[in-house]
């Protein structure tokens, strides 16, 4: 557990980072300010397609250094399962927004897992289901609602050492991280483990949909207008397809230095 950030209310439990509407943030509509040097932040900056592993590889990176773990994509979730809840469509463009912009989303962090809560409420259980996925990809195409999280993220970061993972982190968020990975597979390697997974629980699924699909939101990912997937020049490639986890884990931490 980490001290409170100056947004939580005082006799809280743990340490939250809110995202509070514009016209409440200290500041409001200004550029974070990146600080992390004077603050001597280590922030590293994991990118990749879905289905790469990065939230895994992530959280044991972030264990293992003791840093924060930082999930962006719960943060799009949430605020996606607002705007299901406001009976809102991913088409309705204003709609979302003014939703995105009256919700509060938290993070905190119990026993070194992140929480994440839409106001006050903890909807981590309710974040993962298919519909949530969907509407998720749909706003996230968003401007005004990427503005929204890309600045709590930043300030985050100015304030803790971390592992943050997404599609825009080394691009967007933390241009100037620490150390940024790119962390891929190959298509058919992705669908493999997501079949396991998914086999594991007792869905039924056919391996050549999983692929197809996995193409198709890479393709989505990679092409959109706003903060596409890539990689940016300054981040390592790591291929996992033939890696095992800790593999992974070890070599990322093989590039830290401090
Ligand atoms: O990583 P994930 O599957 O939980 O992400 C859910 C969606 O959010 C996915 O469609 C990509 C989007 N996303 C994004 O656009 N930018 C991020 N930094 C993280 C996720």
């Amino acid at each position: 557990m980490f001290p409170y950030s100056k947004y939580s209310g005082g006799g809280k439990r743990f340490t939250e980072y809110m995202f509070l509407p514009p016209n409440k943030v200290e500041g409001g509509g200004e550029k974070i300010v990146d600080n992390r040097k004077e603050e001597n932040m280590y922030n590293i900056a994991i990118d990749g397609p879905a289905g790469a592993g990065k939230s895994t590889i992530a959280k044991l990176v972030a264990k293992k250094l003791g840093f924060i773990y930082v999930d962006t994509g719960s943060m799009y979730r949430t605020l996606a399962l607002a705007c299901i809840r406001a009976g809102v469509t991913a088409q309705e463009k204003e709609k979302v927004v003014d939703v995105c912009n009256n919700s509060e989303v938290a993070l905190e962090y119990v026993d070194g897992n992140q929480v994440v809560r839409l106001n006050g409420e903890d909807v981590s259980a309710f974040i993962r289901t298919e519909e949530v996925g969907n509407m998720t990809s749909s706003i996230a195409v968003y401007e005004p609602v990427r503005e929204i999280l890309v600045k709590m993220q930043q300030k985050i970061a100015t304030e803790k050492d971390l592992v943050m993972d997404g599609r825009d982190i080394g691009s967007v968020v933390l241009p100037n991280a620490e150390l940024k990975i790119y962390l891929t597979a190959s298509v058919s390697t992705r669908a493999r483990r997501r079949y396991k997974e998914l086999q594991e629980k007792g869905v039924e699924c056919n391996i050549n949909d999983i692929e197809r699909d996995i193409e198709e939101r890479d393709y989505r990912d990679m092409n959109r207008e706003v903060s596409p997937l890539t990689q940016t020049e300054d981040a390592i490639l790591v291929d996992s397809s033939d890696m095992t986890i800790d593999e992974v884990v070890d070599k990322i931490i093989g590039y830290v230095s401090r």
